[in-house]
């Protein structure tokens, strides 16, 4: 089963936008119930304040014989006089309270309406009643309360915005990390920067530096052994090849044949030693890479011309179809070894009567050198392998195991990118594609890398 992957700024997002927009939520359920509250608290002392009003001042104002029923909105003024059965003065003859109410403020049911009446007994003994519809009351509150919730529709979008943009800014340092630890590897054991770096990832960070300078030291270790191991073998390989060279003429003609196999393993030998040489020094970081150019159509049809007689051996046909100029700071011999060695595989591995295609092209600022065969390919589960070191697929053909590796180091000591692929569309064989900056130019980043393989897929598709 897949491992789900989870983001933990998409955690914080969700989790601190959730949080608020629930308290921001929470605030407007209570101010709306606080503003219907207060509405009902207003209108209440405005009933009052009528009342008081006209038992001090308007009480002739108030009609004797109301003419019918006032307006819903309207508040209902009814005055008794004692011992009299009926309102001595109204604005509504429609409406009658009950008188006996105890002063101040009562809910009533009037001509199945529900009123909100305050009573209050003036010092000649008038009862004054002033009233109001609960149902006009309640729209009041209501309209107050829901003009209170407008603003909540636009802060809980404005509260996942600011979350998100937060959020976003604190994880932009986590981004850069995450961009340099990807810019590691063998070629390239470069520290993570501490700069600007919140405390709470200091830890982390000084942790994983450690661990890539350990790494780093055992890497030297070990290259220093594999060119110590190589060079002390180097010198009784040769005396070897001495004494073999100055037995030839006293080897029996029967025995020729043997001392031929002798000869070949001395030269298998020899060949394995200057690649272990080689391997370290193109792993080494000691190595400057040089500031002058070399250009690369020139190395590869070099390369070609020393192959042709073994192309021609086996039938193999080689050529180029595009050698555009392009150079690029690296030195003869390090760029010739990644060529020889990407057409000596091609040769090698192509069964007789295939075919072999170079080319060289710039793209971006980098120049792309492809070797394709016609031959078997790789495995695709062995593609990933195929650069360790002594790692071989085809163990029917002579080989070392070496000779990948050692262009893989050179092409990352360069700053550029190598890949192999299977050619698709019905076509087998491998195609090696390796990637130089252009001179002047920046190491090949991820960008660079991509810009480039973007290319690849073009190339590729129009020739598969
Ligand atoms: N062009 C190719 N076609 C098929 N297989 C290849 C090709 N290039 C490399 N390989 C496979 O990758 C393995 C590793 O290659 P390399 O590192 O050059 O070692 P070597 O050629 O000495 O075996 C080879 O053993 C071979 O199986
Ligand atoms: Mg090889």
């Amino acid at each position: 089963m897949k491992a789900k992957t989870r983001s933990l700024s998409t955690q914080l997002v969700l989790s601190l936008g959730i949080v608020l927009s629930v308290f921001t939520i929470a605030q407007a359920i209570s101010s709306y119930d606080l503003a219907r509250v207060g509405v009902n608290a207003v209108l209440d002392s405005r009933l009052s304040n009528v009342a008081q009003r006209v038992r001090d001042l308007f009480e002739d104002a108030i009609p004797r014989r109301s003419a019918g029923s006032s307006n819903a909105d309207d508040l209902a003024v009814l005055v008794w006089e004692p011992d009299h059965e009926r309102p001595a003065r109204t604005t509504d003859s429609a409406v009658v309270f009950n008188r006996d109410a105890a002063p101040g403020f009562s809910d009533q049911i009037v001509n199945r309406e529900a009123w909100r009446v305050y009573t209050m007994v003036a010092p000649d003994n008038d009862v004054i009643q002033v009233a109001q519809r609960t149902s006009v009351r309640q729209r009041m509150a209501e309209e107050s309360a829901v003009r209170g919730l407008l603003p909540v529709f636009v802060l809980i979008p404005a509260v996942w915005l600011a979350v998100f943009v937060c959020v976003r800014r604190s994880f932009r340092v986590l981004n850069r990390l995450g961009l340099q630890a990807r810019a590691i590897d063998p070629a390239h054991l470069v520290p993570l920067s501490a700069r600007d770096l919140p405390v709470e990832l200091m830890p982390f960070v000084c942790s994983i530096n450690r661990m890539i300078q350990r790494l780093g030291e055992s890497m030297r270790l070990e290259r220093d052994f594999i060119s110590d191991a190589a060079h002390e073998l180097r010198t009784p390989l040769t005396a070897l090849k001495l004494h073999a060279d100055n037995l030839e003429g006293d080897i029996a003609h029967s025995n020729k044949e043997r001392f031929q196999a002798l000869r070949q393993t001395i030269d298998r030998s020899s060949l394995l030693v200057v690649q272990l040489l080689q391997l370290a020094r193109a792993d080494s970081q000691l190595v400057e890479i040089p500031t002058d150019a070399v250009e690369v159509t020139q190395v590869v049809t070099s390369v070609v011309a020393d192959l042709l007689p073994i192309a021609r051996v086996k039938g193999i046909d080689i050529g180029a179809d595009e050698l555009a100029p392009a150079r690029v700071c690296a030195t003869e011999s390090d760029l010739r070894a990644v060529v020889k060695n990407l057409v000596d595989n091609a040769l090698r591995y192509t069964p007789e009567g295939g075919s072999i295609d170079l080319s060289v092209f710039t793209v971006h600022d980098c120049v792309r050198i492809e070797v394709a065969d016609t031959g078997p390919g790789i495995p695709e589960e062995a593609l990933p392998r195929v650069f360790d070191r002594f790692f071989r697929v085809n163990h029917g053909i002579e080989g070392s195991g070496l000779g990948l590796s050692i262009v893989r180091a050179i092409v990352l000591r360069h700053g550029g990118t190598i890949s192999l692929s299977n050619r698709r569309g019905g076509q087998p064989g491998l195609r090696a594609v390796v990637t130089f900056p252009l001179v002047g130019r920046e190491p090949l980043g991820q960008s660079g890398s991509d810009a480039c393989a973007g290319h690849a897929a073009y190339v590729h598709a129009s020739r598969a």
